[in-house]
C-alpha cells in the first residue's frame, strides 16, 4: 500500500476568520474554539494578530499555553509587531511568529507609496525584499518555527516572487506561504505559480510550501487542491471558510474532497473529520455568521433529500446521492425533506417511522392529500403528517 503524503492544516478561523465583516470573539470563545480546533486535530492554529489589539494579545497568550498544537500570531515585517507576537508567544509549547509583507506591483505602489520605500518600483521592490528578509532574521531571534507569507502572491510576478522566497528560506523561514490575497487566480494558474517556485527557487526544499487562498471568485478550494497537486503540503483554511470578504478556503471542503477522492492521488490530512460538524456549529454560534443551508459538507441541506427520485434511490442505496456518510463528518443522520418534489415511497416510509403503515389505494389518497398540503407549505414535518392522516388513517402500524 503506497504511504500517503501528509498535509498540514492550519486553521486561520481565529485570525483571518475573525477578520470577516460582523464577526468577532472574546478571548474565552477563541479558547474555546482552539480546544474543539484540537479536537478536530488540525496541525496549526494561528490564533491572532497580537499587535493589534490587547484583546488579540491575551487570546495569543491563553491559546498558545494551553494547545498541543503549533499556535501562530500574525506580525506585519516590522519590529513591532514581530516583538509583540512573542511576547504572546513566550509561554506557547509550540510557538510560530507568522510575518508578511506585500510583493505585488499594485500592493507596493498602493501601501509602501512614499518615497522613503524608494521611487521606482524597482527601488521599492529592494526595500521589501530586505524588509522581508530583516522580518525573518528578526523574527529567528525568538523561535526557530517562522512562517512568511508574501502578500498577493497570486498576482505577484513570478521572478521577484521567487527572489523573495529564496532569500527569506536563507533567512530561515521555514515555512513559505503563497496566499491569493484576493481570491484573482484560476486552480491551473495558481498550481502552475506552485510548481514553478519548486523550479526557480534553489532552495525550497528547505522549507514547507504553503498556501492561502481566499474566496473571491469562489475558488479558494479549487486553487488549494490544485497547488497541494504541485507541491504544497501545507492548507491555509478556516472553519465554514469565514474570512476577509469573500471568506477563505473552507477546512471541511479541503479536508472531505482530499478524503472522498483518495483514489486521485496520494496525500492526506490528519484530520479528525467527525469532528467537524460540531466545530462548525461552535464557529457559526460564537462568530454569528450563519452558515448557508446549500455549504457543502455542513450546510443544512447538505445531507438532505427532497425529490421522490433522490428519496427513492436513497432508500434503497444511499449511495445513489451521497459520497460520503454524513456520519463521517460528524451529522447524526441523513434528512429525508418531505415537500411538493418528494415522490410515494419517500412519504410512506416515512409514515411507517411514525407508525403508520399505508399501501396501496390507501396509499395513493394519502398521497394526493399530501400533495395539496405540501402545495401551499414549503417543508413537511412530522406534525404535518399526524394531522394529515387525522382520524381516517390513524392507526398504529403493525
Ligand atoms: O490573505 C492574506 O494574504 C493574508 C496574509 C496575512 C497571510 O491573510
Ligand atoms: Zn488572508
Amino acid at each position: 500500500m503506497s504511504q500517503k503524503e501528509k498535509v498540514l492544516i492550519f486553521d486561520t478561523t481565529l485570525r483571518d476568520g475573525e477578520q470577516s465583516p460582523g464577526a468577532s470573539l472574546n478571548v474565552q470563545e477563541k479558547i474555546e474554539i482552539a480546544r474543539q480546533l484540537e479536537k478536530l486535530n488540525v496541525d496549526v492554529i494561528e490564533a491572532g494578530f497580537p499587535a493589534s489589539s490587547p484583546l488579540q494579545l491575551e487570546a495569543v497568550r491563553r491559546v498558545g499555553e494551553e494547545s498541543s498544537r503549533i499556535v501562530a500570531a500574525l506580525a506585519r515585517a516590522v519590529e513591532h509587531d514581530i516583538s509583540t507576537a512573542w511576547k504572546a508567544l513566550q509561554s506557547a509549547r509550540h510557538p510560530r511568529i507568522h510575518t508578511f509583507i506585500s510583493t505585488s506591483d499594485i500592493h507596493i505602489m498602493g501601501k509602501f507609496g512614499h518615497e522613503r520605500y524608494g521611487k521606482t518600483l524597482a527601488e521599492k521592490q529592494k526595500t521589501i525584499l530586505r524588509m522581508a528578509v530583516d522580518a525573518v532574521l528578526y523574527a529567528k531571534t525568538f523561535c526557530h518555527d517562522i512562517e512568511f507569507s508574501a502578500e498577493d502572491a497570486g498576482r505577484t510576478d513570478p521572478g521577484y516572487l521567487a527572489e523573495v522566497i529564496e532569500a527569506v528560506i536563507d533567512a530561515g523561514a521555514t515555512t513559505v506561504n503563497i496566499p491569493d490575497t484576493t481570491g484573482y487566480t484560476w486552480p491551473s494558474e495558481f498550481g502552475k505559480k506552485i510548481a514553478d517556485l519548486k523550479e526557480r527557487v534553489t532552495n525550497i526544499d528547505q522549507a514547507v510550501i504553503s498556501v492561502h487562498c481566499h474566496n473571491d471568485l469562489g475558488l479558494a478550494v479549487a486553487n488549494t487542491l490544485s497547488a497541494i497537486e504541485n507541491g504544497a503540503r501545507q492548507a491555509e483554511c478556516s472553519i465554514n471558510g469565514i474570512g476577509e470578504r469573500a471568506g477563505n478556503a473552507s477546512l471541511e471542503e479541503i479536508v472531505m474532497a482530499l478524503k472522498v477522492r483518495s483514489d486521485l492521488h496520494d496525500y492526506s490530512t490528519g484530520i479528525t473529520t467527525r469532528e467537524i460538524y460540531n466545530t462548525s456549529r461552535m464557529v457559526s454560534s460564537f462568530t454569528g455568521l450563519i452558515v448557508q443551508p446549500n455549504k457543502a459538507i455542513v450546510g443544512d441541506n447538505a445531507f438532505s433529500h427532497e425529490s421522490g427520485i433522490h428519496q427513492d434511490g436513497m432508500l434503497k442505496n444511499r449511495q445513489t446521492y451521497e459520497v460520503m456518510t454524513p456520519q463521517s463528518v460528524g451529522v447524526p443522520e441523513t434528512h429525508i425533506v418531505l415537500g411538493r418534489h418528494s415522490g410515494k415511497h419517500g412519504l410512506q416510509s416515512r409514515l411507517l417511522v411514525l407508525g403508520y403503515k399505508v399501501e396501496g389505494e390507501e396509499l395513493d389518497k394519502v398521497y394526493q392529500r399530501f400533495l395539496s398540503v405540501a402545495d401551499k407549505k414549503k417543508e413537511i414535518y412530522d406534525d404535518d403528517l399526524r394531522v394529515l392522516m387525522g382520524d381516517e388513517f390513524n392507526r398504529p402500524a403493525e
